[in-house]
């Protein structure tokens, strides 16, 4: 058992059933019937989410743990949500084969992160959308959740940086905002939000 698959295994749903709140309104995008590819989608709210919402989702992450907990909710809530297990550290899917690519909280480490982002944003058809929401290093001063180590931490700058040449930015803030995500995000945090669109 992985660390996240230890948290997962727990009773009840970390972060929640419901869909974070900033993919609920940056989705508002996405085309009717969208293929999307969630990365670290954990226990699945947000992957089963975009599946009742219409879309064609796939969710991909290193916890069979989690992987299973997202496929009761897809039952419970009557919708269909394909999941892969994957190591993201060396992972990629197929070059322009999905219409957006999801990361909520996937806090990659500086030693697999630019690998990673860059093959997920190659994986996105030109005009495909890139949705992310991560903590930024001011979460330290924080503790409604997150990872405590500044590597895994995500600034805009880092972001754009990172992937430059394949997306254009069309939205890049942090800043502060009050979370409700069942136990594990709960209360006042500083948070990267991050919005591209594939070249
Ligand atoms: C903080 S949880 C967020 C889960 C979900 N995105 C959410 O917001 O509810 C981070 C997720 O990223 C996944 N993850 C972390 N590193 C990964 C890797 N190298 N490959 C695949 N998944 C990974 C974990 O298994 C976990 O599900």
């Amino acid at each position: 058992m992985n660390f996240w698959d230890q948290r997962f295994a727990e009773p009840g749903f970390k972060y929640g059933t419901e869909a974070n709140a900033f993919l609920r309104e940056a989705a508002l995008r996405l085309p009717a019937a969208s293929v999307v590819l969630v990365p670290g989608d954990g226990e699945g709210r947000n992957g089963v989410w975009l599946a009742g919402q219409g879309h064609a989702v796939t969710s991909v992450d290193n916890s069979s743990v989690g992987l299973q907990k997202a496929q009761t909710l897809a039952a419970e809530k009557g919708v269909t949500l394909t999941t892969t297990f994957v190591d993201l550290a060396d992972w990629s899917p197929a070059p322009a084969s999905v219409d957006a690519v999801v990361l909520i909280y996937v806090h990659l480490p500086g030693s697999i992160r630019l690998r990673a982002h860059r093959a997920l944003a190659q994986g996105l058809k030109p005009g495909g959308w890139l949705i992310l929401e991560a903590f930024h290093p001011q979460q330290l001063h924080h503790s409604s959740g997150g990872p405590r180590d500044v590597d895994m931490l995500y600034t805009p700058e880092q972001l754009a940086a990172e992937f430059a040449d394949l997306l254009q930015p069309v939205l890049a803030w942090q800043g502060e905002t009050t979370l409700s995500e069942g136990p594990g995000h709960q209360g006042l945090a500083h948070v990267t939000r991050w919005l591209g669109q594939r070249i």
